[in-house]
């Protein structure tokens, strides 16, 4: 199977550090020497995911030269659904035009998008899908706390799309994938209320419960072991060696977290992908975003063996090797 086409779309409003120096007890320099970060993406009030996320389908369909109509499958990593139901896989079948395409929502945080390939990647080799659409989208900032310098700092707006062919090319399209979990993690990256264990109430909007709470020193060791041991376990899988990846596309959530990671692989800087600067950590779009951008900046090239890893709220981790 072929990754035909990819898209992305991030919302126009850019919200710098400076911005937010105005907003909570923070500083430029605070946030860039811990996270990499300089601005983020904020969308409008009035748009949701599928607003931005159709754009970026669209996008990816034009690449891919398919029409909407044949498309069988759409699959969306998202933990900020235009709502909790329907699904906005669904939303998203009815504003690309596409009445032949099962549809649905995968909730993996920020591996939101890792989860979502994979699973049409089984649909295809299955053969109960051709042609799949595959989406990562989440507007974090309509559940942030904005009073909580320690989150509202990190988090930013965005959407991507990939298109997923069924193909007979060998040695080439998703060569392996990876997906892990540990729930026991659960309490260390949640939104408390919005759910049935705490559904809303005034009590429940007072106490900001509808936003998302973390706890960002456990999170941090988890994401850099669990980030190498998906790019361990896509080795094993695959006859690649890591100097046979061309570009390794992690998850952006921390700077320091991805240079941990990459030390401790004892992967070249170089052919790590980063572009957190400009979008902050956008959750189940951050690697389908980084990946497009990768391709549109010409760092893929036909034939070159690309890895995408992520982890994020679950707690969940993997990751995709991809022949282009
Ligand atoms: N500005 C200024 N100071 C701050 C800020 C801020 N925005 N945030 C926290 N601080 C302060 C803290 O209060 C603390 O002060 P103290 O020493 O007086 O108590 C100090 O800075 C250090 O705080 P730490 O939490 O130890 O800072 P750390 O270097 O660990 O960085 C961070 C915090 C950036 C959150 C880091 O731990 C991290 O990136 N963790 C991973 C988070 C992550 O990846 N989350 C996404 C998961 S994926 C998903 O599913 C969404």
């Amino acid at each position: 199977m072929v990754v035909a086409g990819t898209g992305s779309q991030v919302p126009e409003r850019i919200l710098t550090n400076a911005d937010l120096e105005k907003i909570v007890d923070t500083s430029d320099q605070w946030i860039t020497e811990r996270t990499g970060m300089k601005e983020r993406r904020i969308s409008a009030p009035d748009e949701a995911a599928s607003d931005i996320a159709v754009k970026a389908c669209e996008k990816a369909l034009a690449e891919a030269k398919v029409k909407s109509e044949d498309i069988d499958l759409i699959v969306v990593g998202t933990v900020t659904g235009d709502m909790l139901f329907p699904s906005t896989a669904c939303v998203l079948q009815q504003k690309l035009g596409a009445p032949r395409a099962a549809a649905f929502d995968v909730s993996a945080g920020c591996t939101g998008f890792i989860y979502a390939l994979s699973i049409a990647r089984q649909f295809i080799a299955s053969g109960a899908s051709q042609t799949a659409l595959v989406v990562g989208v989440d507007i974090l900032s309509k559940i942030t706390d904005w009073t909580d310098r320690s989150t509202c700092v990190l988090f930013g707006d965005g959407s991507g799309a990939a298109v997923l062919k069924a193909g007979t090319k060998p040695d080439t399209g998703i060569l392996a994938t990876y997906l892990a979990a540990d729930g026991a993690g659960a309490e260390h990256l949640y939104m408390p209320a919005g759910g049935s264990r705490l559904p809303a109430s005034v009590e429940t909007v007072q106490q900001r419960l509808h936003t998302c709470k973390m706890n960002g020193n456990a999170i941090f060791k988890v994401a850099v072991r669990s980030m190498a041991d998906a790019v361990r376990h896509l080795l094993r899988q695959t006859d690649l060696k890591l100097e046979d990846i061309k570009l390794l596309i992690p998850h952006q959530a921390n700077l320091r977290i991805i240079e941990a990671t990459t030390k401790l692989l004892k992967f070249p800087p170089e052919r790590v992908f980063i572009n957190i600067h400009k979008y902050g950590n956008t959750s189940s779009a951050s690697t389908i975003i980084a990946l497009d951008e990768a391709r549109k900046a010409g760092r893929i090239h036909a034939g070159d063996a690309v890895m995408i890893v992520a982890f994020g709220a679950g707690l969940t981790w993997g990751g995709v090797a991809i022949r282009f």
